[in-house]
C-alpha cells in the first residue's frame, strides 16, 4: 500500500493526495476514481461546452494510467437512472488517448473502465452497505475526484471511502486549494452572487460579507434586492420567500444602477427605478465603478450567471470577464455560469473554473464536504 501521507497542505484537511503518491505503488492494481460526468445532453449527445467535468478528470486518469494501474470510473448522470453511454462516446470520440471502455453491464473488460451511472442502483442515493460493499469488491484504491457530487453522502462518494485506501484526486485537490483561498481572500476582493435562490447563497453572502471588501448582487437575488427596497422589477424573476433584513444596507454591498430589460418585445437599457409594471430585467449593467473594483481587485470569486444566459444575455458575464485585472485570481463557478464563460470562450481568462454548483456553494459555507471528510 502506497504511504499514508498526511499533510497540512490546506488548513481545512488531513488527508492523502494522490498527487503526494508514488506511482509506482499504483502499478497493477485496481483503482476505482469517481468521477462527476453528469453533465447536460443536448439531442442525447454530450456537447464540447458542456463537457467540462469530462475534461477535469483527465489529469488524475492520465497519473493512473502512466503508473500502470487498471481504472474503474464510477459516475452518476441526471437523477433518474439515464445511461452513461453518451458520456462513453464523448470520451471514445474526443479523449481516445484514455481509451476507456464502456461496461453496461459491470464487467472490468479493460484497463480503464467506465461503469452505468451509479444511481440506477437505489443504493447509491441511500448510501447502502450492501452497494458501497460491493463497489469497493472492484479495486484496491479509491480515489475521489468528483468534487462536483461530493456534497452527497452517497454509497460511491462516502460509504466506499470508509472501507479502502482513500485518496483526493488532481480535481479534487485543485477544488479544495482554490476554494480555501476564496474563504480567505487577498483584498481588495470582490464576490459577485447572482443567481436565483436566495435559500443557499443568503446564508453565504452573510457569512462572507464581513471577509469580502465588496459584493456585486445580480440576476434573480438583484431583482429581490431591489423589490424589497419598494422598486418596480415588473415581470423579472425573483425569490419571494427570501428575507434580506440581515444584508439590507451594508456599505460593501453594490448594487448595479442600470439594467437591461425587455419592454413590449423591445430591449433597453434603464435605470433601476424606471423599471415598469411589464417590463422584465433580463441583465445588469456593469459601470465603471464595477469595472474598476474587479480590475484592481486581487481575489474575485463569482457564482449564479448575472443574466438570462438562455436567452443570449450575456453582455454582463463579458464585461465581467474583460474587465478583470492581470494580477486578479478569479474564482468562477456553478454550472450556469460555467456554462456561459465556455460559450463565450473565455475560460482562458479565469484563473480557476470549479466543476462545482451546490457543492461550491456547500463548501464555501461550511468549509468541507461530507465526501471530503470522508477521505480523512
Ligand atoms: C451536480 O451537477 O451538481 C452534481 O453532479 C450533483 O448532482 P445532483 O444535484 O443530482 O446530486
Amino acid at each position: 500500500m502506497p504511504d499514508q501521507v498526511q499533510h497540512d497542505k490546506y488548513k481545512n484537511t488531513f488527508m492523502n493526495y494522490l498527487s503526494q503518491q508514488n506511482p509506482t505503488d499504483f502499478s497493477g492494481k485496481h483503482i476505482i476514481v469517481r468521477v462527476d460526468f453528469n453533465v447536460p445532453l443536448e439531442d442525447g449527445v454530450v456537447s464540447e461546452s458542456e463537457a467540462f467535468r469530462i475534461h477535469a478528470v483527465v489529469p488524475t486518469v492520465q497519473f493512473l494510467k502512466n503508473a500502470g494501474a487498471k481504472i474503474i470510473l464510477l459516475s452518476h448522470i441526471g437523477r433518474s437512472g439515464d445511461s452513461l453511454q453518451p458520456v462513453a462516446d464523448y470520451l471514445e470520440k474526443n479523449l481516445p488517448e484514455l481509451g476507456v471502455v464502456f461496461s453496461p453491464d459491470g464487467a472490468i473488460n479493460g484497463d480503464c473502465v467506465l461503469l452505468e451511472n451509479v444511481r440506477k442502483n437505489p443504493g447509491e442515493e441511500s448510501n447502502d452497505s450492501t452497494y458501497a460493499h460491493e463497489l469497493a469488491g472492484l479495486g484496491d484504491y479509491f480515489v475521489n475526484d468528483a468534487f462536483a457530487v461530493s456534497h452527497r453522502a452517497h454509497a460511491s462518494v462516502v460509504g466506499i471511502a470508509g472501507l479502502l485506501p482513500s485518496y483526493a484526486g488532481f480535481l479534487l485537490e485543485s477544488e479544495i486549494k482554490n476554494l480555501d483561498q476564496a474563504l480567505q481572500p487577498e483584498s481588495p476582493s470582490v464576490l459577485i452572487m447572482a443567481g436565483i435562490k436566495f435559500e443557499t447563497k443568503l446564508p453565504l453572502i452573510e457569512k462572507l460579507l464581513p471577509v469580502y471588501d465588496t459584493v456585486i448582487l445580480g440576476g434573480g437575488l438583484l431583482n429581490t434586492y431591489l423589490k424589497s427596497f419598494g422598486l418596480n422589477i415588473g415581470k423579472s424573476v425573483i425569490d419571494s420567500s427570501a428575507d434580506l433584513s440581515t444584508i439590507t444596507g451594508s456599505p460593501k454591498l453594490v448594487i448595479p444602477e442600470k439594467v437591461i430589460i425587455e419592454r413590449e418585445g423591445l430591449v433597453q437599457i434603464v435605470t433601476t427605478s424606471q423599471v415598469q409594471e411589464n417590463d422584465i430585467i433580463v441583465d445588469v449593467v456593469i459601470d465603471d465603478n464595477m469595472k474598476e473594483l474587479l480590475g484592481s481587485a486581487k481575489t474575485v470569486v463569482w457564482n449564479g450567471p448575472l443574466g438570462w444566459y438562455e436567452k443570449g444575455y450575456t453582455q454582463s458575464t463579458i464585461d465581467i470577464v474583460t474587465n478583470l485585472g492581470a494580477q486578479t485570481h478569479s474564482i468562477v463557478g456553478g454550472g450556469d455560469t460555467v456554462t456561459v464563460i465556455r460559450k463565450e470562450h473565455l475560460e482562458d481568462k479565469i484563473s480557476f473554473l470549479s466543476t462545482g454548483g451546490g457543492a461550491m456553494l456547500e463548501y464555501l459555507q461550511n468549509g468541507t464536504l461530507v465526501g471530503i471528510d470522508a477521505l480523512k
